[in-house]
């Protein structure tokens, strides 16, 4: 079984992802972490010393990598992963179960307070402007998340919370 995460920044795929995977016994994968080991660099690093093309392209063809070589799976995407190069498709192909963490802007933008630094699409920008810049950003997204075949709702949920509901899905 194949079962992929997916969702804005700091929606919890990673957290969530490898709770699953214990609980589950199967194999977790985090795309930025697979990447980055691919690469011997820091997605931020990547963004700042080749730009945001070179990341997709890598992104696209380690997604592919990911999905093709492994049969009992569980994979946390990147929060941009659906959104390019036809990888939502490819999502929907090659996984029994793709899953849409769904946060309010709200929720996310807590989160991301804290979590900005090592995101090299947020780092810059204020907190103050972050409600803005999340709201419009996630409208654009939202379509493709929304093709997941579940969407669970975190707002307010715990991490066990949520794998639990997960768990009831599968
Ligand atoms: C990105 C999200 C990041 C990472 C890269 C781009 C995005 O992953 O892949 O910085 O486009 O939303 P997280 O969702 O784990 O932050």
């Amino acid at each position: 079984m194949r079962i992929v995460l997916m969702g804005y920044m700091a929606s919890g795929k990673s957290s969530v992802g490898r709770l699953l995977a214990r609980d589950l016994q199967m194999e977790f994968v985090d795309l930025d972490d697979y990447i980055e080991e691919e690469q011997q660099k820091s997605v931020k690093s990547i963004f700042s010393e080749h730009g945001e093309i070179f990341f997709r392209k890598l992104e696209h063809k380690m997604l592919s990598q990911v999905l093709d070589g492994k049969e009992n799976l569980i994979l946390s995407t990147g929060g941009g992963t659906p959104c390019y190069s036809g990888n939502m498709d490819t999502i929907l192909e090659k996984s029994d179960h793709s899953i849409y963490l769904q946060l309010s802007i709200p929720a996310l933008v807590e989160r991301l307070k804290k979590e900005k630094e090592q995101r090299p699409l947020v780092r810059n920008i204020e907190d103050t402007d972050l409600p803005e810049f999340v709201g419009k950003h996630l409208f654009e997204r939202r379509t493709y998340y929304a093709q997941a075949k579940h969407i669970v709702e975190c707002d307010g949920k715990n991490l066990d919370e949520v794998v639990a509901e997960i768990k009831g899905l599968l």
